[in-house]
């Protein structure tokens, strides 16, 4: 009896904006080491039993390389994480390798201050450094990831950097996810631009701590007929995200998603409101403070407080990696538009499907069953480039 022939997947890029961040970094790390069995991967959904044999690249075929506006190299930047107890000690001297090249790949990014381009040369400088990564790696796809700063809500017709980027994915042809509430893709000029494209794309926001319970909790209330009376909540964090999130313009993007999932799961909004705080000292461990009072049988006030202490970059990387693996597949499957059965992932997911986890969950199932139909495998005629 001969051995089974060994498929040789196509390799699939992540080009990463926010490359140098915390969350990045995390990644990249994250992939090498779970790659080399240094590390389980925990946290990460597609490596459970439902997503086998969805055709899904592993994670031994991700090329990492991205843009950022800051030349910190990765290595140095794992160190940091690592002496701040992100990533574990020795881990950034174990994956060096990849961590160094993932460095040469990353790009300085744009708009740079003072920069003199208009709209349109930022957009194809862009998109040509992501056609020349593709090219020289001979890479079947590359997904690409927002993970930079997040932005405020934008005023005017002026695409902000964000929105740029997802021009820029969109003219090279390259599936596109928004971790961050910013709108990169969502903006308004883009919408034509991303309904023509027949690419796949996902966001907004990742889902990791706060929200995440809220979308468990929420539907409790709703289920169980409890009346929620006001939900409050503070977030005590540092790092860059906590920096950028002292802005009240970037704070009120985030917060926009974390209600929303209360509107959803609760047909209304309660009172009360969200907080951030940025506390340097944390670094990039998050402590979220929720407090839901209610009213049970017969009017009786009761109170439900969670808190919740997470390593914001831990949470997120592991998602990171799922979202490129899902949308890298989608896009080999011929799938195109918003992927809202990635809804399970974002706090502010695209299209309208629904806000508890449980049934978010299950569209991701039914997601999974599409990608592994094998009309959906490679080189099958229907796959879109
Ligand atoms: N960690 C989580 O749990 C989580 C959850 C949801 C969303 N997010 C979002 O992910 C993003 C990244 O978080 P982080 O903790 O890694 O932040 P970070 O501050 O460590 O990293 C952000 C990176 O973006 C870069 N950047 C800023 N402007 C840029 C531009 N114009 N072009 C290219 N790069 C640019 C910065 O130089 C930095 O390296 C944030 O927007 C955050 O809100 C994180």
């Amino acid at each position: 009896m001969s051995a089974e022939p060994s498929v040789v997947r196509p390799r699939v890029g992540v080009w990463l904006i926010g490359a140098r961040g915390s969350v990045a970094t995390t990644a990249v790390a994250g992939c090498a080491a779970v790659t080399a069995g240094l590390h389980p991967p925990t946290g990460m959904v597609t490596e459970t039993p439902d997503f086998a044999d969805c055709g899904l690249p592993p994670l031994s075929a991700l090329v990492f390389g991205g843009h950022d506006v800051v030349d910190c190299p990765l290595p140095k930047r794992a160190e940091a994480l690592a002496a701040g107890g992100v990533l574990p000690p020795g881990l950034p001297s174990a994956v060096h390798a990849e961590l160094a090249a993932a460095d040469r790949e990353i790009r300085i990014g744009g708009p740079l201050p003072g920069d003199t381009r208009d709209e349109d040369d930022l957009v194809e400088s862009l998109a040509s450094d992501l056609r020349d990564f593709v090219g020289r790696h001979g890479l079947a796809r590359a997904v690409v990831v927002n993970v930079a700063s997040t932005e405020p809500v934008p005023t005017g017709s002026a695409l902000p950097a964000s929105s740029l980027y997802a021009a820029a994915a969109l003219r090279a042809g390259c599936p596109y996810v928004n971790f961050t509430p910013s709108a990169g893709l969502h903006h308004p000029s883009l919408a034509t631009a991303a309904g023509s494209s027949g690419l796949p794309y996902a966001g907004r926001d990742g889902k990791t701590g706060q929200t995440l319970l809220r979308s468990v909790l929420g539907p409790m209330f709703a289920q169980r007929a409890l009346a929620v009376r006001a939900w409050s909540g503070t977030n005590l964090l540092g790092g860059g995200d906590g920096a950028a999130l002292a802005d009240p313009a970037a704070a009120a993007a985030k917060n926009a998603g974390k209600e929303r999932v209360l509107a959803d799961t609760l047909g209304t909004v309660p009172e009360g409101e969200v907080h951030i705080d940025d506390v340097p000292a944390l670094g990039d461990w998050k402590t979220a403070w929720d407090h839901i009072a209610f009213d049970g049988f017969l009017g009786t006030r009761m109170v439900l407080q969670t808190t919740w202490q997470g390593c914001d970059s831990a949470l997120a990387a592991p998602l990171v990696l799922d979202l490129v693996r899902l949308v890298a597949r989608a896009h080999e499957a011929g799938l195109s538009g918003p992927l809202g059965e990635l809804g399970f992932y974002f706090k502010d997911p695209v299209g309208n499907g629904p806000a508890a986890l449980g049934e978010q969950y299950a569209r991701l199932l039914g997601l999974a069953e599409r990608l592994r139909r094998p009309g959906g495998r490679d080189g099958v005629p229907e796959v879109r480039r």
